[in-house]
């Protein structure tokens, strides 16, 4: 079995990481999930319940809200969510709910604003959350605006990317242990991924910054794309361009079990996934902590429940997944490149973003396919193939959180 190097710049040591062939940590007999979890609505109603209201999930990354006043709308579990840079250029998160009468405040997905003003009877709220202006108010004993602050939300940052998690944790935590809180449901966010602890130190994640974004509405459902993501099973077949540059059999995985998954897959040497081949953009990576190897790799990691963190030597693409039903979902893409790489000659992000637009496509089209024959009366579990274990992991996990 080969043994990899994977640097951890914030100690300045490096630890040894095993890399293991996809088909090594098969377990044999693993077969797809039954039909309701493609489509019962009860399933979905749950899945938002006991996963989506309960994990951190990824709603942007730090440089959305860059300056002062910027803020944009994350729709998590149903609930429509504020996120802003106060005054003091703090990350805050709120429910988009008023205190007066419960009217949604902000409609605009992303703006830039220096209080947030109710639309019906105009309460006024800094981007701290707290009540500044209530016309005709004075005249109502007892009332304090003190009292009627927004509602916060759980809000942490892992590597720049910005997460939240509706398990109402400050009340769990007054009424009994912490202990108590995670057996509820609630993990602190720095537990929650002390697994990856500096492991992707290297890529600079929380200085990059997105040059594109683009939201795809995908006929499936959203575990559909998950298991899609997690294996290279289909690359020959579907995307022709993609194996000429990375060779679908390559993979190795360092992560085979529980919420975090997966490993590398190598690059042609001096190639690039991009339309034309080469580099499109600076290398992202600190030069001393690269090597060589990691020059010629590309890795790829689900991250539960809702994000796909694919890591490039010259670009970062995430992808942000927001089930809407059974049968759909929809996808957030960005593409994240260097600070330094805008403005510089050699920046063509386009040559990653078309590339990848284009194999983003060839994935949803498989996945609603899947999703309409999994919908047959003739649909029944597969087995997955040794080149599966991944899926077949994430499936594992899943029913685990379901369960
Ligand atoms: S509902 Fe917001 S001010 Fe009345
Ligand atoms: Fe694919």
């Amino acid at each position: 079995m080969p043994k990899e190097v994977c640097g951890v710049p914030t100690t300045q040591t490096k630890t040894t990481t095993l890399f293991r062939k996809t088909g090594e940590t098969f377990h044999a007999g693993a077969k797809t999930l039954q039909q309701r979890y493609f489509l019962s609505p009860d399933i979905f109603a749950e899945e938002l319940e006991k996963i989506f209201a309960r994990q951190w999930v990824l709603v942007g990354h730090q440089s959305q809200l860059g300056e002062a006043g910027n803020y944009f709308i994350a729709e998590v579990a149903g609930e429509s969510l504020i996120l802003a840079s106060d005054q003091r250029s703090t990350i805050r998160a709120f429910y988009n709910v008023c205190r007066h009468r419960g009217s949604r405040l902000l409609e605009d997905q992303n703006g830039n604003a220096a209080a947030i003003q109710c639309p019906y009877h105009a309460w006024t709220y800094g981007l701290d959350g707290r009540l500044l202006g209530v016309p005709h108010m004075s005249d109502v004993p007892g009332f304090n605006k003190t009292d009627y602050s927004l509602h916060p939300v759980n809000l942490a940052l892992w590597e720049g990317f910005i997460f939240v998690n509706l398990a109402d944790a400050s009340t769990r935590l007054r009424r009994s242990t912490a202990r108590q809180a995670e057996r509820d449901g609630y993990t602190s966010l720095e537990k929650w991924f002390a697994p990856l602890a500096g492991k992707f130190s290297r890529w600079n994640l929380p200085a990059l910054r997105s040059a594109k974004r683009v939201e795809y509405d995908v006929r499936g459902n959203w575990k559909l794309i998950f298991e899609n993501y997690s294996e290279c099973y289909h690359c020959l077949g579907v995307h022709p361009e993609l194996s000429k540059i990375s060779p679908y059999d390559s993979a190795e995985n360092d992560l085979t079990e529980g919420p975090f998954l997966g490993g590398f897959m190598r690059i042609a040497k001096g190639k690039s996934l991009t339309m034309s081949g080469n580099a499109c953009a600076l290398g992202i990576a600190d030069k001393e902590e690269e090597g060589e190897e990691a020059k010629h790799r590309v890795f790829y990691y689900s991250i539960f429940p809702n994000m796909l963190l694919s890591l490039h030597p010259d670009y970062v693409m995430v992808h942000q997944l927001w089930p809407q039903s059974p049968e759909r979902t929809l996808i957030l893409c960005d593409w994240f490149f260097h600070q330094e790489a805008f403005g510089r000659g050699d920046f063509n992000p386009d040559d990653a973003i078309q590339f990848w637009d284009m194999v983003n496509r060839q994935d949803w089209h498989v996945c609603e396919l899947s999703q309409q024959g999994i919908s047959s009366r003739a649909y029944e579990p597969g087995p997955y193939s040794a080149r599966e274990s991944i899926p077949a992991a994430w499936d594992e996990y899943y029913l685990r959180k379901m369960g």
